[in-house]
């Protein structure tokens, strides 16, 4: 089955190029607030950056068909020693847009994970009360809801070809709240200086919420990831990225750079670039400036 997906560049807070209620299945890792490693000082506070989330949120909620699921991975974040809120407060944000607060998963990372700043080190050299900060190897994905599911919508053939492979569910754990999954490690070449997700985040996600042959869609899109899965598992894609420097990563991740033997060289790809207004792409120097001067 050919698949097509669309590549938009510009700011997802508004989607103006999808059309209400055609996503079936949206997933996306926004960048978490001022992030020390990736998006330090890249919002000037945070209710700009709760603002960002609102808006997106709001579009989310009018393109996603009724009945269909938002998975949102997202982490509380420590800034200059305090955490910000930014699970609870999305949840609100979501709620607040229309959708049902669903489920959480719980997204565990390897003991060894290598990206975390070792808090855990002050105790050892002060090793006395009140001088814990424990390593965080967690970060949630949050599931949400549009309204109820119809069932009867989906033919017992589209149903069969979507099967989910209970062994695979069952042996790698689906079934909990607690997914132990591996990081993209920090010197991926193509995940460069982007916070990618691992493939096998969305390859679950796509696979427990979405049917072959329906339309995913993720907005913060980074290096591609979600396109790449959506393709293998034969689910068209609409992925938006402000960055437009990222073209040629994101054309390497999914495959749209050569005829490639793990894709079906059959599938399309567009790219519509929103050159003009207050939601168009910007470039990589513009965000490190931003960055610097806290705009
Ligand atoms: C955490 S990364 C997503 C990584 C992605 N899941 C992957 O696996 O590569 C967030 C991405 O959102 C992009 N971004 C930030 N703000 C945006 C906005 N308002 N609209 C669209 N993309 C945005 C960033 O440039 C970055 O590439």
């Amino acid at each position: 089955m050919a698949t097509k997906h669309k590549l938009i560049f510009g700011n997802c807070m508004e989607m103006g190029e999808i059309a209400d209620g055609s996503i079936h299945f949206a997933i996306t890792s926004p960048p978490y607030f001022n992030a020390p490693f990736d998006y330090d000082g890249l919002f000037t506070n945070y209710n700009q950056y709760l603002g960002v989330l609102n808006k997106f949120a709001n579009e989310s909620y009018r393109v996603l068909q009724e009945g269909r699921i938002f998975a949102l991975n997202i982490d509380d974040m420590l800034v200059n020693g305090e955490k910000y809120p930014i699970v609870a407060d999305s949840i609100k944000i979501f709620q607040s847009a229309g959708f049902r607060y669903r489920d959480k998963i719980v997204w565990k990372k390897p003991d060894g994970y290598l990206r975390i700043s070792k808090r855990s080190g002050v105790i050892l050299q002060n090793p006395y009360p009140m001088y814990y900060y424990p390593d965080n190897l967690l970060e949630s994905i949050v599931i949400f809801q549009k309204g109820k599911f119809n069932y009867r919508t989906i033919s017992q053939e589209v149903r069969e070809l979507s099967k989910i492979d209970k062994k695979e569910f069952q042996n790698k754990n689906w079934h909990k709240t607690l997914w132990e999954i591996t990081n993209v490690l920090p010197g991926s070449k193509l995940e460069k200086n982007v916070a990618a997700f691992p493939d096998e985040l969305p390859y679950r996600l796509i696979k427990l919420f979405s049917y072959v042959g329906e339309t995913v869609l993720d907005p913060f899109l980074g290096s591609g990831t979600t396109m790449k899965v959506a393709r293998l598992l034969n689910r068209n894609c609409i992925g938006m990225e402000i960055i437009h420097d990222l073209e040629k990563v994101i054309k390497e991740k999914t495959g749209f750079d050569i005829n490639n033997d793990m894709f079906n060289n059959e599938d399309k790809l567009e790219i519509i670039e929103r050159k003009t207004g207050k939601y168009k792409f910007v470039t990589i120097e513009y965000v490190e400036n931003k960055k610097k001067k806290g705009l």
